[in-house]
């Protein structure tokens, strides 16, 4: 059994304050706010700025979370930043966010799992303070979407937002406890959605930005076939672990990439899309920040009771998938 001990001792969030709305995105390229608004929910996003990078925003949602944690920054001693727009190649988003919040000379390292990256990076750090070795971790995804969208595709330049989410847990305290994990992948088909070039198989070169191969690509339709897919699985696998039917989970948090996506979800676990928590219309998909960002939000507007379930479920580029069970 994937029974974990820690408690979400703090949540935060941040999004950049340059909102872009889908009439301001329709002057850019051409797309419509109705389409935008029918095919996938989102009505703005925000955008970074120029100088703004993804440690920046990690850093102000992670300094939300460890002020309502109630710890001080001394007592962190494990930072984990789950992105695919690290600040750069390397080092890490993480070493820029533990110099940047003032941390001791602590454990930090990025994980990459795209969309499902801050699901794992909640079950690596569970996993970490269990072992004893680790007593405090900040777990962040944080991104700069806009960083890699390609202004000259129109079908995939609409769906994106740059934001940040931080939790800090620990094995002591009070708040929700993460109960149960479950992750998994299939990397069999890696260019449903990509970044081609950058990386050691084809380093950047004239010809790469040529080709515009640095930007993010993705068959969309094999994508949108494939989440509903794998979030029904991860959701039924992690709740039959646990005894528990669909229907008795109070709350869901989706990854927010498609309102569509979300219906289809609920549909098919024949649970009410009431349960099914979205903020996507506002910020678009921020990609490993989506979860965190939503998270933050529905714990701020008060909708977890004490005792309710809730679960996290999120798929991504790779394939990734993740879902975690919380107990508020
Ligand atoms: O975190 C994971 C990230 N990815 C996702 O979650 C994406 C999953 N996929 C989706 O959300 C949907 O597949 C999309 C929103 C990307 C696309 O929606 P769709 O209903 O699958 O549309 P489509 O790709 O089948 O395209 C329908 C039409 C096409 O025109 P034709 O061929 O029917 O004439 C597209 O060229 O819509 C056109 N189109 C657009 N029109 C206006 C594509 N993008 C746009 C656009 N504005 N931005």
């Amino acid at each position: 059994m994937d029974q974990g001990k820690s408690v979400i001792l703090g949540l935060g969030s941040y999004v950049p304050e340059n909102i872009v709305d889908n009439q301001a995105l329709s002057k850019k390229v051409d797309t419509s706010d109705e389409w935008i608004r029918s095919r996938t929910g989102i009505k703005e996003r925000r955008f970074a700025r120029a100088d703004e990078s993804t440690s920046d925003l990690a850093l102000v949602a992670a300094q939300k979370a460890i002020q309502e944690s109630g710890i001080s920054n001394d007592l962190i001693d494990l930072v984990i930043v789950a992105t695919i727009t690290p600040d750069m190649a390397f080092p890490s988003t993480a070493c820029q966010l533990q110099h940047k919040l003032g941390l001791g000379k602590v454990a930090s390292f990025d994980l990459e799992a795209a969309c499902s990256g801050f699901l794992y990076a909640l079950d690596v750090a569970d996993a970490m303070l269990a072992s004893g070795r680790y007593q405090n971790a900040l777990v962040v995804g944080a991104e700069k979407m806009s960083s890699i969208m390609d202004w000259e595709d129109r079908t995939t330049c609409v769906l994106f937002g740059d934001g940040a989410g931080a939790a800090v847990l620990s094995q002591k305290g009070e708040g929700p406890s993460l109960i149960g994990f479950r992750c998994g992948s299939d990397g069999a088909n890696p260019s449903l959605l990509y970044q081609p070039a950058g990386g050691s198989r084809s380093p950047a070169s004239a010809e790469t930005i040529e080709n515009r191969e640095h930007y993010l690509q993705m068959n969309g339709r094999e994508i949108f076939k494939s989440a509903v897919r794998v979030m029904e699985m991860a959701t039924r696998e992690l709740l039959k672990d646990h005894g528990i039917g669909p229907y008795e989970v109070d709350h869901y948090i989706p990854h927010q990439a498609n309102v569509r996506i979300v219906e289809s979800l609920a549909n098919r676990l024949e649970v009410p899309l009431e349960k099914f928590f979205c903020n996507l219309e506002k910020h678009g998909n921020t990609s490993a920040a989506s979860i965190p960002l939503a998270l933050d939000e529905a714990f701020r507007a008060g909708i977890f009771k004490p005792g309710q379930l809730g679960l996290l479920v999120a798929f991504g580029a790779g394939l990734t998938w993740s879902a975690t069970l919380v107990r508020f």
